[in-house]
Parts: structure tokens; sequence; C-alpha cells
């Protein structure tokens, strides 16, 4: 019998004592760290905290110097993969103004990982690099070029997370009045990663001879255009960057809609997703395979994992005073713009005590989604509880404890769930992340077998793939 899901969260209540951890086998848990290019992580409390090295000049958040730290310490705290979130606009809230996004530090500002992920490669060698990056933003040509390079200078580890836009303010950014129907998005985005993937084959991997003797760099036979005209593209080729290590980036991708999700099975190779409960997580993992098979692919190439914002003690009770205090850094007026503009709704007039799940919203399906559910804890979220949820999580469930509970819950919800790992959200950086690292993940090795360290394959896709 596995413990009811959900409950190391300080969001449900008291806990029991836990029972000592057991070994058992399970599949490896595979561990991403959630990063933001900007002065605030996932939490808008994050950059108000003192333990923020954001928060004294000994290592400011806009210089490289905080970057590699951070990855070096993911690296040698056995994370798989360091993913930054991104948007090409700010979160306008309710207001449809820039005023709340930089008054709270919504990510904004916010640095372009891009140029982020080159650095971390050059001091480090095994991490996955990846980060998102919209359709919107540049023509595909561009945008194959770029991720082909980063492979190229990672040696194989770049990952893509593909999005085609949520926010207005980003494609009012980048010169369209409004953003596409939000299924064509997706269609748009599929077409997309059509002309990149052709361009990423448009040179055969042996093209490059180097023939010194014969003044033959490349082989020009196995280099073709792709002379692509689509219903938004069009393309000539080749492509500007040869063959890269994995062929083409990691592919990740989040949507939670049945657009969304179609999407995913047809092109990714991970796919991220927020749910609040050991149900929640299933019923998306089950779908999410059927979608695989019908899409003529192996579902066992699709891994899944799911958000969690871990706060580590080295007891329950200061972990507890930990979160606490996590939370009192988090306005709930924030939380109520950054929720409004995630969801694309006004939730500002609205009476805190409604539950949320009575609103109508257009916008972030999975955000929705996880705060109506009723089955980790019996009951949707009113307004106020999730807007200070938002802004101190955006909707990822809070896992509150020592090590011991940490791992334990993580453990449970891969048994109980199924799914491929987690994406592991830092209150502060770089603390939280190298507590969870030092604290949390040995358990799960010893627990749940292999260290990200043991894995044998030289490519990210290869190391996702590896059981
Ligand atoms: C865990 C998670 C992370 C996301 N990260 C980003 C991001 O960094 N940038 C972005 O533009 N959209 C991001 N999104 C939004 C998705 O790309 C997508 O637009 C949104 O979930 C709505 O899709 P849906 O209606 O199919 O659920 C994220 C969504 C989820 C669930």
């Amino acid at each position: 019998m596995v413990r009811s899901a959900g409950c190391a969260s300080i969001h449900e209540g008291d806990c029991a004592p836990w029972p000592k951890l057991e070994s058992r086998i399970m599949k490896r848990i595979r561990l991403a760290l959630f990063l933001s290019g900007s002065v605030t992580q996932h939490s808008l409390g994050s950059w108000r905290h003192p333990l923020s090295a954001s928060q004294h000049n000994r290592s400011p958040w806009d210089r490289v110097p905080f970057w590699l730290d951070i990855a070096r310490s993911a690296e040698r705290g056995g994370y798989d993969l360091i993913f930054f979130s991104d948007s090409n606009g700010m979160n306008l809230g309710h207001a449809d103004r820039h005023d709340d996004a930089v008054r709270y530090a919504a990510q904004a500002p916010r640095l372009d990982p891009l140029q982020i992920l080159p650095a971390m490669a050059a001091v480090t060698s095994r991490i996955g690099l990846a980060a998102t990056q919209s359709v919107l933003a540049v023509p595909p040509f561009v945008g194959a070029r770029a991720w082909a390079t980063l492979d190229h200078l990672s040696g194989g580890r770049a990952g893509w997370n593909v999005v085609a836009g949520y926010l207005k303010s980003e494609g009012q950014n980048l010169g369209y009045d409004d953003l596409l129907a939000h299924d064509e998005r997706y269609a748009y985005a599929g077409e997309y990663i059509e002309v990149c993937n052709r361009l990423w084959q448009s040179w055969d991997e042996d093209a490059i001879v180097s023939d010194t003797a014969g003044s033959t760099f490349a082989d020009p036979t196995k280099v073709r255009e792709i002379n692509f005209a689509g219903k938004w593209f069009r393309s000539r080729g080749p492509a500007q960057v040869h063959r890269s290590p994995q062929g083409r980036p990691l592919i990740i991708q989040a949507g939670q809609s049945p657009a969304g999700r179609a999407f995913g099975a047809q092109n990714a190779d991970v796919i991220f997703a927020i749910c609040r409960s050991a149900a929640q997580m299933k019923s998306f993992r089950d779908d999410m395979r059927k979608r695989a098979v019908e899409a003529g692919r192996d579902p066992d190439r699709i891994k899944i994992l799911f958000g969690m914002q871990p706060i580590v003690g080295e007891t329950d009770e200061i972990a507890r005073q930990k979160a606490a205090f996590h939370q009192s850094l988090v306005p709930l007026e924030a939380g109520i713009f950054y929720l409004s503009g995630h969801l694309g709704v006004d939730l500002s007039g609205e009476d805190p005590d409604r539950p949320l799940r009575a609103i109508d919203v257009p916008g972030v399906q999975g955000i929705l989604d996880a705060y109506a559910d009723t089955s980790g804890d019996g009951a949707a979220l009113t307004v106020g509880e999730a807007a200070q949820r938002h802004a101190g999580s955006v909707g990822f469930p809070q896992v509150v404890g020592s090590p011991e509970r940490v791992a334990r819950w993580m453990l449970d919800m891969m048994e109980e769930a199924g799914g491929d790992g987690f994406m592991i959200s830092p209150i502060h950086l770089p603390g939280s992340a190298d507590e969870f690292g030092n604290l949390v993940i040995p358990i799960l090795e010893r627990e749940a077998g292999r260290s990200a360290l043991d894995l044998a394959g030289p490519t990210l896709r290869e190391r996702m793939m590896e059981e």
C-alpha cells in the first residue's frame, strides 16, 4: 500500500511519522534543475530570500560566474539536466501593464538562456543543457542553427523546450498583433520543427571527409537543399551547421491541453507536466503513452518529468519553518497578478474565497487543472490560495520535509503514478538547488538505483533514455 500521494506537501497538512526507507528496485529517477535566467526563480519570493546569492554582491545574478557555479554544482550534485524556462515578453497580469512584473521581479528582468548555456558547457562535461525558445522568436533556419551549434559546443548535450508562446506580450514584442488561436499555435510549431528536422538532416553524418590532399573538406553529394515550402515557412537549405552529435537536440515540451499533448506525442523526447497528485500524474502519463502509440512511437522513448518544489530541512520541523518563511516573502497581490497573467483572466476583482475552478479560463490548462484538482487534498483551491501558491511555486507541488521525507514522496509518486522523474524548482539560488543535490539525490540514488554519474550514454538523449 503506497502512502497517500501529496502528503509531504505543506499544503496538504501535517503528515504522520514517516516509515524508514526500505530499498526497492525501481527504474532510474531523472532530475532536471528548473531555472530562469533571472533574479527570481519560479517563486516570486526567491529574489527576496536572504540566501539568494543575488541578494548580495558576491556573485551577481547577471554575471557569468553566478551561472557557472550553478552548472558545476548541479553536475556534481547528480542532476541530469539544467533547464531554463524563457519568454520574450513579460507577464502583464490583469492590468495589461509591465508594472507588477518589474515590481515583483516576475522573471523580469530576464537574460537570454541561449547565451548562458555555452558558458555552462565550458565548465561541465556530463550534465544536459536545455532552454526554452519560442517558435515565434526566430525563423526555423536560425533556430535550427542555434540548437545545432549548442549541440556541437556541448558535445551532444543540448535540449530545446519548444514553445509556441502563450503570453500576449510575447506576440506583441515580436511584431504580431495577437497570438495565433490556441490549437493553431501547435500546428505552427509542428511545421517549424519539421523545417528544423529537415535542416538538421541536410548534412549526412559522414559528409565531412577532411581530405586535405584532395582539397575536399565536405563531400557536396552528402549535403542537400531542403526546399521546404509549407503553410507558414519556406527554407532552401542546406543548414549552415553540419550534423551535430545528437542529430538534433533533445526535444522537450510542456503543454497539457489535447492539442499540446498531441504535439508532445508527435515530437517530444521529454515532457514536463504540472500535477498535484499521483492520480493526476498517472492519468497524464497513461494518456501520453496511449497518444505516443497512436503517433507510431515507442512510449518508452518519451520521458515524463513532473514539476516539484522541494523545501528540505535537516528535520521536518526545520523544513516547515523554511517553508513558512519562504511563503512570507510572497505577497498575495503578487500572486493575483501573476496567476491572472498566466491564466489570461483578471482575478483582481474576484472573491479570494471563491473556488478557482468555478472560473472559466482560456489560459494555461495545466496550471488550472493542477489547482482545480481534487484528488490530492479533496478540495479545489480558492482564488486566494491558488494565487498564493502560484506566486510561491508556479503551481508545482511544494514538498516540505527532511531529506528522507522528500525522497520518500518522490519514490512513492514514481511507484504510484509511474513517470520518469522530476523537474526540481529551487526556492532560492544557489542554496536550495545545492541542498537538494547534497541531501536528497544521494538517498534517491541509494534507493532507486543508478546515479547520473554512472550512465554510459555520451549524449544527453542517450542518457535520458537509458534505464
Ligand atoms: C512546466 C511548464 C513549463 C513551461 N515553461 C514555459 C516557458 O518557459 N515558456 C513559455 O513560453 N511557455 C512555457 N510553458 C507554457 C507551455 O508552453 C504552454 O504554452 C502552456 O502550457 C499552454 O499549453 P496548453 O494549453 O497546451 O496546456 C510551460 C508550461 C508548463 C506546464
